[in-house]
């Protein structure tokens, strides 16, 4: 199959994600069937797939008579078979459970035609594990949209152990023309790129607050106000969704163990079944809309801190071979909104002041998560210290 042969995209989950890539794979011509579990969750993603067309239309991003256009392109069913048959590819964003997603991918494979790629949304999960429920391990491979996809600009494209390079090539030419830009994951790693610097954040912001260092919204308005982030983390978290978040943390800390240990702070809220944003209620009430942060609160939590454990996970994904330093940064910048990348960050504060930080949390909290990667410990040994001396992660002349 070439990519111009695509046609027919089956969605399967219509939630925070499934939604907008139904959207935006039917915005770039496709005929879209999206499936879920009912028809009223399926109103409900029509619904705001229209909210979302008619303000882009708003902002003239598309043409105000291509929203019923582009709308008339979306078939909803309840019947996996009606999506499968007939999808050149199917795209699945159901919840970030393994045996969800397994026993799937198991029945996909037996409806859909064998030309079918079959890829999968998964924040963090094997798609080599993924695509051992299949007879097409060839045909599985990662399509990582950032939420929301209808305006972050990213996809990260993951390759599992079996996935074919022409697999991973039309699915990455799939993603140009649904309108990203795309990174390559080149290993099958837990969190990927991008997860795996926005779960050491996470991490590190979750610990602060849970030790009573610092307060939600001291370090929103910090990380908001002092460094630029569209999003305050505590407001990212809530917008991603909390159970989203803690299955990822489950996933990423079976991975790397104590590097990634998951911080218990959100757990009475979880249990409250207070998701975040879809539940209008998270660490923010959002029946109100998005929180409003106080930008008096700014600089009252050391966005330097948040600053270090991102350039320590990105000089790890260089480490393990996940990634190089362009692509983590495109990462952050497009799938996050960061202004800048994690490794032109830490080559502009200097590679010998962030293992220097890291050595200062690393011995007063006596956490893994604070250990420096070796990686670090290297460059800063040659004197590869970043901007100043002309070379860090990347070569400046
Ligand atoms: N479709 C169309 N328009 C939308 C929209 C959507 N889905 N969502 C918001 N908008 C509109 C808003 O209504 C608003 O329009 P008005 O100006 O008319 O009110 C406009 O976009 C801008 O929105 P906001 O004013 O609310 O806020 P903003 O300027 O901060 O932009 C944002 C919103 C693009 C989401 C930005 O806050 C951002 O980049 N946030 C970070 C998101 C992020 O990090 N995503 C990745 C999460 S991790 C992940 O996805 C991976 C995983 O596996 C968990
Ligand atoms: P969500 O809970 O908002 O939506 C999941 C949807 O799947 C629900 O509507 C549910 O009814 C439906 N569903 C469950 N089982 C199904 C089945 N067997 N068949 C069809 N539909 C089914 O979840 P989400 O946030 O959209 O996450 C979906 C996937 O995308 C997860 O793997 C998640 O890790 C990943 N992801 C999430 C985000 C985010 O910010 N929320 C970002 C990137 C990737």
């Amino acid at each position: 199959m070439k990519v111009e042969d695509i046609k027919n995209i089956a969605v399967i989950g219509s939630g925070t994600m499934g939604h907008g890539i139904a959207q935006i794979a039917a915005t770039a011509g496709y005929n879209v069937t999206m499936v879920d579990v009912n028809n009223e969750i399926l109103a409900r993603a029509i619904e705001k797939i229209k909210w979302s067309l008619e303000k882009l239309a708003e902002k003239r991003r598309i043409k105000p008579e291509d929203v019923s256009l582009i709308l008339s392109r979306i078939k909803t069913t309840t019947r996996l078979e009606d999506a499968a048959e007939s999808a050149d590819v199917a795209i699945e964003a159901i919840p970030e459970k393994i045996e969800l997603k397994k026993e799937l991918f198991a029945r996909l494979d037996q409806l859909a035609s064998k030309h079918a790629i079959l890829a999968t949304n998964t924040s963090s999960l094997s798609i080599t594990e993924i695509s051992r429920s299949t007879s097409r391990p060839d045909k599985i491979v990662g399509m990582h949209f950032f939420n929301p996809p209808q305006l972050m600009s990213l996809c990260e494209v993951i390759k599992g152990q079996f996935t074919s390079d022409e697999t991973l090539s039309i699915t990455a030419e799939l993603a140009k023309k649904m309108g990203k830009t795309v990174i390559i994951c080149k290993k099958d790693v837990r969190g990927f790129i991008v997860n795996r610097v926005l779960g050491a954040v996470f991490n590190e912001v979750f610990w602060t607050v849970y030790r009573k260092e610092s307060t939600i919204e001291e370090v929103d308005a910090s990380v908001k106000y002092k460094a630029g982030f569209p999003m305050g983390i505590f407001e990212l978290a809530d917008y991603v969704g909390l159970d989203v978040l803690a299955n990822v943390a489950k996933v990423m800390y079976e991975a790397y163990g104590e590097r990634m240990k998951p911080c218990p702070l959100a757990t009475s809220l979880l249990n409250e079944g207070k998701l975040g944003q879809k539940t209008s209620q998270g660490f923010y009430d959002w029946s109100i809309g998005r929180p409003r942060i106080k930008f008096t609160l700014a600089g009252k939590y050391d966005i330097n801190r948040v600053y270090t454990v991102a350039v320590n996970e990105a000089a790890w994904l260089i480490h393990e071979d996940v990634a190089d330093p362009v692509d983590i940064d495109t990462g952050m910048k497009l799938g996050a909104g960061w202004p800048s990348g994690p490794c032109e960050l830490g080559d502009r504060l200097g590679l010998d002041v962030v293992l220097g930080k890291l050595r200062d949390m690393y011995s007063k909290y006596g956490e893994e998560m604070y250990r420096p990667c070796p990686l670090l410990e290297d460059y800063v040994g040659k004197g590869r210290l970043g901007k100043k001396t002309g070379q860090g992660f990347y070569i400046y002349k």
